[in-house]
């Protein structure tokens, strides 16, 4: 797939000044995944613990990402409860109904478990995407279940299950998301992409970051760019320390990416899809939401994640995303002391009313 931005601006006019070439945004194509288009192509980055269906109703309710995605789940505990008869796992709520475009993103390292889960959730959730995670660092994936990153060491092995799991979806495009190696001193991460895409995968999301790394030090965004002339086929999506509209466009820019992902910044403000899909398209940014606003989101989203954990489990969970809106807004200390000992919906509506934020 060609790059599209250089495509685009390849068949552009010379522009008259440099000044005006400073001003002009880069035009992005969709990013198409498969037959997936995804348009924009802003993703919503999987996060454990926090992007269940109550987090991707609101991202959605602003618009902007062009595909979603759910937490991690571990597919040999999907299968044990599937034998079991028990419930399915709660990171697959929501998943049956809600709206499309949605990637749902297994671990694990036997290529037969994932081909077996990655067919449920293909051909009976119907999912836009199965997305397999080679990126998790923490080490009850890797130490102790040979999966996440640590499948790294091993790219014959990711190739044997990409290739399982495309062939149990076919035709749900299958993804994969990694990091750059294991280690600043063990990068593989092109040799990996050629595999990946060679085993059939129809899209690599790279996190620029080694397991090693964890979230220390910034994302090599240069070592990303390096991966997307070894790509023919399938496209290259980039990841990680984008917390602004002007980072995504940066991101277009200058690293060579058919996409981007975002994940700890849009925690603090699902806004942001919103805003840097507008500034892609050249328009003007929209204005982060008021504080009174902002006080309604989180009243929404305390509600929504309610109607499925109740009040007292579903005070518990908000708690942390309570915390993740208030990450950098004045006071935010003092709603932070307040808000992790909130046990109700009145507690936490009067700790929102009176703390968020308050300088
Ligand atoms: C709390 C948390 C949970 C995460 N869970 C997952 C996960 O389930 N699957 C995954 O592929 N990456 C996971 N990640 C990594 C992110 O998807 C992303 O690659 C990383 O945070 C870098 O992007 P950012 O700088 O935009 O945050 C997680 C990150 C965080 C902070």
């Amino acid at each position: 797939m060609p790059n599209g931005i250089t495509a685009i601006a390849a068949a552009k006019p010379p522009r008259p000044s440099a000044a005006h070439d400073a001003m002009t945004l880069p035009l992005v194509e969709p990013l198409r995944i498969g037959d997936l288009v995804v348009d924009p192509p802003i993703l919503q980055a999987p996060m454990a613990g926090y992007t269940n269906y109550a987090f991707r109703q609101i991202v959605r309710s602003f618009g902007g990402a062009g595909l979603l995605a759910t937490e991690m789940v571990n597919a040999r505990g999907f299968v044990w409860m599937d034998k079991e008869l028990a419930e399915h796992p709660d990171r697959l709520w929501g998943v049956a109904d809600e709206p499309r475009p949605l990637a749902v993103q297994i671990w694990d390292n036997d290529p037969d478990t994932l081909a077996q889960v990655g067919a449920r959730l293909a051909h009976e959730y119907k999912v836009s995407v199965v997305d397999i995670n080679f990126g998790c660092p923490v080490r009850q994936v890797t130490e102790k279940a040979h999966s996440g990153s640590y499948l790294l060491r091993t790219p014959d092995r990711m190739g044997q299950i990409i290739e399982r799991v495309v062939a149990a979806c076919h035709p749900t495009p299958v993804t994969a998301k990694t990091r750059l190696g294991c280690s600043r001193d063990k990068i593989n991460i092109i040799d990996v992409a050629q595999i990946v895409e060679g085993a059939g995968a129809a899209a690599l999301t790279v996190h620029g970051r080694t397991a090693a790394d964890m979230f220390r030090g910034e994302a090599s965004w240069d070592l990303i760019s390096q991966i997307k002339p070894h790509l023919k086929r399938i496209p290259l999506i980039g990841n990680g320390d984008l917390d602004t509209a002007d980072k995504v466009v940066e991101a277009f820019r200058r690293w060579n990416v058919d996409g981007v992902m975002i994940a700890r910044a849009s925690l603090n403000k699902p806004w942001l899809f919103q805003q840097a899909a507008a500034a892609l398209r050249g328009e003007p940014v929209p204005p982060d939401p008021t504080v009174e606003e902002e006080r309604a989101l989180m009243v929404e989203h305390f509600r929504l994640v309610c109607e499925r954990f109740g009040e007292e489990r579903g005070a518990v969970l908000m708690r942390k995303f309570a915390c993740c809106y208030a990450q950098g807004r004045p006071g935010a200390r003092e709603f932070r002391k307040h808000v992790v000992m909130i046990d109700t919906a009145r507690e936490f509506f009067d700790v929102v009313a009176t703390y968020f934020p308050k300088a």
